[in-house]
């Protein structure tokens, strides 16, 4: 189901963690031509429910360290620290600590633009984008969490933004026309979608022609343990959602995008406290000792 563009009235939401990014590397994006992610319909929509609950926790309190505070968003895995401190635009109340990434630093974002934020949360990256497209732009926010949204909503009425709208829908089916946007951006939010390959042919959906998304997310390289993965509370901190690096630029290339590079990646490195409640004493060895890691990039492809 789509809805019109129409200036529907305001809406809010929140991924997060200190000292864990390593440097930055540029890759190269080759992916495989063909993917398989398929989730059973019945643990995705229980993974959503887990997830709205979980980040409508954090709405209300405004604390992203709410509940049993593993992983994303409660400070065991600071993924972006202070990168918003000199962004123009940065809104602190907007910001609930649950990003990985600065999306809007490589979006390429013009004045008078129609943009799109995926999981918009509290409306971190929606208010920074409304500094760069002004008051002739538009900014959609899209977050499945009515607490998330009502948030937003109230950032944007202090704000006085009336070209900032935030709307409750689900990224796997976003309420947004066809052909209607010029920039998908999103911050950590893709790994916690159960159908990586609806999402986004939805993102491929409401991109014009020509459009293209800029999207910081978590993946993964190597194997990452089952019980981490396994771990609700680790998903929801964007980890056990995370897909292999290989699958994921597969499942861009897969939905249409071409023109596909990584314009930033780093390392994240967990620390041993947030793995310790999922992980026995032989497992911790064992993962510390593989090459597995979790990586947080940001992913650009383009709609030919
Ligand atoms: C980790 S937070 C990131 C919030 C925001 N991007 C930020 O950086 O502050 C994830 C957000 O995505 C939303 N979300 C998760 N899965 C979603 C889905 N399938 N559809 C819409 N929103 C979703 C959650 O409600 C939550 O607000």
């Amino acid at each position: 189901m789509t809805t019109t563009l129409a200036p529907e009235p305001q809406a809010t939401a929140a991924c997060c963690g200190p000292d864990c990014c390593a440097d930055d590397a540029v890759a190269t994006l080759e992916a495989p031509a063909e993917v398989s992610i398929e989730t059973p319909i019945e643990t995705a929509e229980s993974i959503k429910t887990t997830v709205r609950e979980k980040y409508a926790e954090i709405a209300v309190s405004g604390d992203s360290c709410c509940g049993t505070g593993s992983g994303c968003g409660c400070g065991d895995i600071d993924m972006i620290g202070d990168a918003y401190a000199d962004t123009e635009g940065y809104v602190a109340d907007a910001d609930l600590k649950l990003g990985c990434g600065v999306p809007t630093e490589y979006a390429n974002i013009h004045e008078g633009q129609t943009v799109l934020d995926l999981g918009s949360g509290a409306g971190l990256d929606a208010f920074v984008v409304r500094q760069i497209v002004g008051e002739t732009g538009r900014v959609f926010g899209v977050d499945m969490t009515p607490e998330m949204i009502g948030r937003a909503r109230e950032n944007t009425k202090k704000l006085g933004f009336d070209n900032v709208f935030f709307v409750e829908g689900d990224i796997e089916n976003l309420p947004l026309p066809d052909n209607s946007v010029d920039v998908v951006i999103s911050n950590c939010v893709l790994n916690l979608v159960p159908d990586k390959e609806q999402a986004f042919a939805e993102v491929f959906r409401v991109l014009r022609p020509g459009g293209h998304f800029c999207i910081s997310d978590v993946v993964s390289r190597g194997e990452i343990p089952a019980s981490v993965r396994q771990s609700v509370e680790l998903y929801v901190g964007c980890v056990g959602g995370a897909l292999d690096y290989d699958v994921y630029l597969g499942t861009v290339r897969s939905a249409g995008f071409a023109q596909i590079e990584t314009a930033q990646a780093r390392v994240i490195d967990i620390p041993d406290a947030a793995v310790e409640a999922v992980l026995s004493p032989t497992d911790r060895l064992a993962f510390a000792d593989s090459d597995a890691t979790l990586m947080s990039v940001t992913v650009i492809g383009h709609k030919p």
